[in-house]
């Protein structure tokens, strides 16, 4: 069975016609060939295929598409360009915060949320602090990145980007 979806994907508006089963990651990489968004486990457990759906991070693997009907999504395609990188691309390059780059796409995505998520007032797990605040603590960003895993262990320089970015 299939359904009309449209989509605005960096910025662009998209209708497809897709099957009901289609997940916003397939959606993504097999109809739209934006391929940035990595499959790594898909169901929900690494978050490789990390984007933003209306403002908030999501694992675009556990979604069907026809869910976002009308939804904004930026992919790491929508962040940045390779003469113009968003200012988190260019701090991992700067920090080294990859090594064989597979999760890297979804941990910028993801980071570029977690800034904003800081700056917000989102409330983590670690602190249960609803105001509004411009900085979080290293545990804070480790507990909002931990999500996203990384099997080269990259880590601690992902941080040291992030921290860069959020000045
Ligand atoms: Fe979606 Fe791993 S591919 S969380």
């Amino acid at each position: 069975v299939t359904a009309s979806v449209s989509l605005t994907v960096n910025g662009e508006r998209q209708d497809l016609d897709l099957d009901l089963r289609t997940t916003l990651l397939d959606a993504l990489r097999e109809h739209l060939k934006l391929t940035g968004t990595k499959k790594g486990c898909d169901h929900g457990q690494c978050g490789a295929c990390t984007v933003i759906a209306n403002g908030r991070r999501m694992n675009s693997c556990l979604s069907l598409a026809v869910m976002h009907q009308g939804d904004e999504i930026t992919t790491i395609e929508g962040l940045g360009t390779p003469d113009h990188l968003h200012p988190m691309q260019a701090a991992f390059v700067k920090h080294d915060g990859y090594q064989c780059g597979y999760c890297t796409p979804g941990q910028i995505v993801s980071a570029v949320s977690v800034l904003a998520e800081v700056k917000a007032g989102v409330p983590s797990h670690v602190t249960a602090d609803l105001t509004a605040r411009s900085e979080a603590t290293n545990d804070e960003m480790r507990e909002r990145m931990s999500g996203n895993i990384c099997r080269c262990g990259a880590y601690s320089n992902i941080l040291e980007a992030m921290a860069e970015v959020a000045g």
